[in-house]
């Protein structure tokens, strides 16, 4: 078991026997008055260790953008030697069987919440130095999916309590607790309101990441003591608007919370982004931090990349002529390398901004211009855009499904992606479109303000900035002209493949944020 006490070890440096010095030395040596100092000490500092809790991972499983940022900030985090990362998951039915076959089982304990004490079992797996580990119970998570269940609030409650039994199960304290989103929020409530009383937990310190702060957590305040384990007394860190609030307890409680991009940070402390919340931010704005998210660039590397149909790089660019003609092939779309190609890849809800699209897309088809959907959601948008590509064949392809091979074959083959979203905490879509060379068209807001510079300023891509379907016309208008100017267009992609969308400058800002929780 390692606690606090343990964790500093020192070594002294190496003294010169008198062999080693100059004569020089050997006489100030001899005639120098003998004043006793402690030698200097080299201090080796133990690793830090971060424990994420998440309710996916890539490439584990993933619904979205969450699973991915878990995989890859993780990875780049362990890349230090500096850091000792472990992540926690479900053990899902739907976990990857080409992983889940090596899972190692480590032990299973009982874990207590409320009345109930459940079957826990343990796996662990380690990937680029990671740790992961899986909690096991097949009644919570024996179901097709992640979520979306009746009993999604007991299910997390589960896993958070599980979490903290299982810290003292492999002896494994963590000195950060980062968790990620509601369903890993009662992580820190469950440390901050029952386990720092133990001396091992004392020192844990908590940060919580909002990937997206319309999803909440809500519940009715009569289940908080049954189903949350939480006693009464400390209704008052979760109760928000009548309701248990688990994102509003986590922020409440965590040392630190932060947002997947500095625009974001600051835009939910506005009621128009913060889904009710404004107020709990606003209090809290003195622990609050945005760090962009970034890519993994060898999971979304066009040159290695072999869902494509051929392979390219900002270098050498003979290849994604060669996906654009493929794509076209392969949706049935007139083969035509000098019509622009735009894209959308896109959960198909509201806040993407598909209501600007609706009201101006048959305007923008009246020009040479080909348009690929691919996505599922809403089945008032499913129809519509299924509806418009059956009005427009030959010009417009909407497939209605979440397909990830598809997607890069798409982002390979595009020339403009459009992103323009109502509100976007971060987006990783229009930093995996610049970095295959489809060229993003943004609305500045979020991630996709913090990540997309505007073309006419020397950047890389196209934004505008009010929510208006005219707007977004104007500038995706703008970006078809410059397409047409050959020599224009191959610099702008060529600085939009460039852009660094690494975690290298991100990875750096959660571990400041990580030591100055410690301090
Ligand atoms: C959520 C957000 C998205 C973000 C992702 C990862 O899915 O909606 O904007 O990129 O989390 O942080």
């Amino acid at each position: 078991m390692a606690t606090k006490k343990e964790t500093k070890k020192t070594v002294k440096p190496a003294q010169p026997a008198d062999g080693d010095l100059t004569p020089v030395e050997v006489l100030d040596k001899a005639e120098s008055p003998v004043v006793e100092t402690a030698p200097a000490e080299i201090v080796v500092e133990p690793k830090k260790k971060i424990l994420f809790v998440a309710s996916e991972a890539a490439p584990f499983i993933a619904t979205g953008g969450l699973a991915e940022v878990i995989g890859s900030l993780s990875k780049a985090l362990a890349r230090e030697e500096r850091y000792d990362v472990r992540v926690i998951l479900p053990l899902y039915q739907d976990i990857r069987k080409e992983y889940r076959k090596d899972f190692k089982f480590i032990g299973n304990i009982f874990v207590p919440l409320s009345w109930r004490n459940q079957y826990c079992g343990i796996f662990e797996y380690v990937k680029d130095n990671v740790t992961f580990y899986f909690v096991d119970n097949e009644y919570y998570f024996k179901r097709p999916g992640c979520y979306g269940y009746y009993d999604d609030g007991e299910r997390f409650a589960f896993f958070c309590r599980s979490v903290m039994e299982i810290l003292s199960f492999v002896g494994f304290y963590p000195d950060v607790l980062h968790c990620h989103d509601w369903q890993a929020a009662l992580a820190a409530l469950y440390l901050k309101t029952i386990y720092c009383f133990r001396p091992e937990y004392q020192f844990i310190r908590a940060v919580f990441t909002i990937h997206n702060i319309e999803y909440q957590g809500k519940y009715s305040l009569d289940i908080l003591e049954d189903l949350f384990g939480i006693s009464y007394r400390f209704q008052y860190l979760v109760e928000y608007d009548h309701c248990i609030n688990l994102m509003k307890g986590a922020i409440e409680c965590c040392e630190r919370f932060s947002t997947v991009s500095p625009t974001y940070a600051w835009e939910i402390k506005d009621p128009y982004y913060a889904h009710g919340l404004d107020q709990i931010v606003r209090r809290n704005d003195f622990k609050l931090c945005g760090i962009l998210n970034g890519i993994d660039p060898e999971y979304y590397d066009p040159a290695t990349d072999p869902s494509l149909f051929a392979n390219y790089s900002a270098n050498d660019m003979a290849g994604k002529a060669v996906c654009k003609e493929e794509l076209q092939k392969m949706l049935n779309l007139p083969v035509k390398p000098d019509t622009p190609i735009i894209a959308m890849i896109s959960r198909l809800v509201s806040h993407k901004g598909l209501d600007l699209v609706r009201e101006v897309i048959e305007q923008i088809l009246r020009q040479d211009v080909q348009f690929v959907l691919l996505g599922t959601g809403d089945s008032s948008y499913e129809n519509y855009f299924s509806d418009l590509a059956r009005r427009y064949q030959g010009k417009v392809v909407s497939i209605i499904s979440f397909n990830s091979d598809l997607s890069r074959k798409i982002y390979a083959g595009a020339d403009l992606f459009l992103m323009p979203s109502k509100s976007e905490p971060c987006g990783l879509s229009q930093m995996i479109a610049s970095r295959y060379g489809a060229v993003a068209v943004v609305r500045e807001t979020g991630g996709l303000r913090d990540s997309i510079t505007p073309y006419g300023a020397g950047g890389n891509g196209f934004t505008f900035g009010n929510y208006d379907a005219y707007d977004m016309m104007y500038v995706v208008n703008e970006a078809l002209g410059v397409y047409r100017v050959k020599e224009e267009w191959n610099a702008l992609v060529k600085r939009a493949m460039e852009t660094d969308f690494t975690w290298s400058k991100s990875a750096k800002e959660y571990e400041r944020l990580y030591l100055d929780m410690l301090k």
